[in-house]
């Protein structure tokens, strides 16, 4: 009998540990980084070799994310939840937005305790985020409120309508930046006297603080739910992480760049220049933060859209065709905008009118 009982001690306690994978990913991830600036700096060994390994290693960054998601669809173990199987999903939840959150806190650090490496940073908040899943209750009964607030997805899906015209021409100056930097910094030059103006700046950025906040918030109450399908469980992640990609990019660009270096936030602010984006050991963690952004700000809004479809009764077969639709054209057009700010150059037909 004590052999049964210790022998289910041992197995919860190893199901624990699994639980505590995303967590692990996350704190690993800016080695996937620095393995990859490694091999792409490497003058030793063979040429070939060191380019694979980079490129894996790029590729293990750019799909951690992918890999902790994976942990927020693993079949619930109660159909109550606990307190601990609410905050093992929340924590598969936060590594999806560890790219960007690397940003973010690198951005922060570099501006306020320059000394300090990001490392000891990254590492204490991810032990202190696995402490704080391992520690929580798995006899308690998570007190969670339904996520059905209304008002707040109504305004959240709304404040999402106007943001996409801004998104639709953001997305499109970087994408022109594959026709080099003289064709962006055109289109953007046109674009802020739009939205750099008195009047629509200020609501710009109070729309896009909005949505961070109530995405968070609904995200947050989302995130308790046992059993969410990959759809719901992907319209969650990817707002966690836009929620915190859209605080740390204002801050890059209105409190980094303006007002602490107080330089433009063109191109070359946005490639890091003159290094560039690959061969800088600071720069390539914008790569995936970046690829990311793009990819999740258009595969979130298809998710809200294919929501919407079903409440109006199109056929679950027919929009989940469409978001994956949706997802292939947005991988697509994330891949470009990179490609593009890595120095990857094609005429564009446009490029020729501003010359
Ligand atoms: C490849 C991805 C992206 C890059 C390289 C990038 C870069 C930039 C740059 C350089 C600026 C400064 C613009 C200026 O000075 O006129 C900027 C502003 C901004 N970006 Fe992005 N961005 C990216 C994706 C996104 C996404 C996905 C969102 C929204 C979810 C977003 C939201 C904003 C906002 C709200 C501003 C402030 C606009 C203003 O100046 O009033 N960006 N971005």
């Amino acid at each position: 009998m004590a052999c049964t009982a210790e022998a289910s001690i041992e197995s919860s306690q190893k199901r624990r540990l699994r639980d505590l994978a995303p967590a692990f990913f996350a704190a690993i991830y800016p080695d996937m980084l620095r393995a990859f600036h490694l091999f792409t700096t490497l003058s030793r060994g063979n040429e070939v070799a060191n380019e694979v390994v980079a490129g894996l290693a790029l590729l293990a960054a750019i799909f951690m994310p992918f890999a902790a998601l994976i942990f927020v669809l693993r079949p619930p173990t109660n159909s109550i939840p606990s307190d601990y199987d609410v905050a093992k999903r929340r924590l598969a939840y936060l590594a999806v937005a560890a790219p960007t959150l690397y940003v973010f806190i690198g951005v922060v650090l570099g501006m306020t305790v320059p000394d300090l490496q990001d490392e000891i940073v990254w590492d204490t908040f991810w032990l202190g985020a696995a402490a704080w899943c391992w520690m929580a209750s798995p006899s308690k009964a998570h007190a969670s409120r339904p996520p059905n607030s209304g008002r707040l997805r109504i305004a959240h899906g709304i404040v999402a309508t106007i943001l996409i015209v801004f998104v639709s021409f953001h997305l499109s100056n970087h994408l022109v930046g594959l026709a080099g930097p003289d064709l962006h910094k055109t289109l953007m030059k046109a674009g802020r006297r739009v939205y750099r103006s008195p009047f629509i700046e200020p609501l710009l950025v109070s729309c896009f603080v909005f949505q961070a906040l109530s995405g968070l918030s609904l995200a947050w109450r989302w995130s308790s739910v046992p059993g969410t399908d990959f759809y719901r469980a992907f319209q969650i992640a990817s707002g966690f992480y836009l929620s915190i990609f859209i605080l740390g990019h204002m801050n890059s660009v209105f409190v980094y760049a303006r007002l602490y270096l107080k330089i433009d936030s063109d191109w070359a602010f946005a490639t890091g220049a003159p290094t560039g984006l690959i061969y800088d050991s600071w720069n390539i963690r914008l790569l995936p933060h970046y690829t990311l952004g793009v990819f999740f700000v258009l595969t979130h809004i298809a998710s809200g859209l294919r929501v919407v479809l079903l409440s109006h009764g199109t056929r679950p077969l027919v929009a989940n065709r469409l978001w994956m639709g949706t997802a292939g054209v947005s991988a697509m057009i994330s891949a470009t905008i990179i490609f593009g700010m890595c120095g990857l150059r094609v005429s564009l037909p446009v490029a020729t009118l501003v010359r």
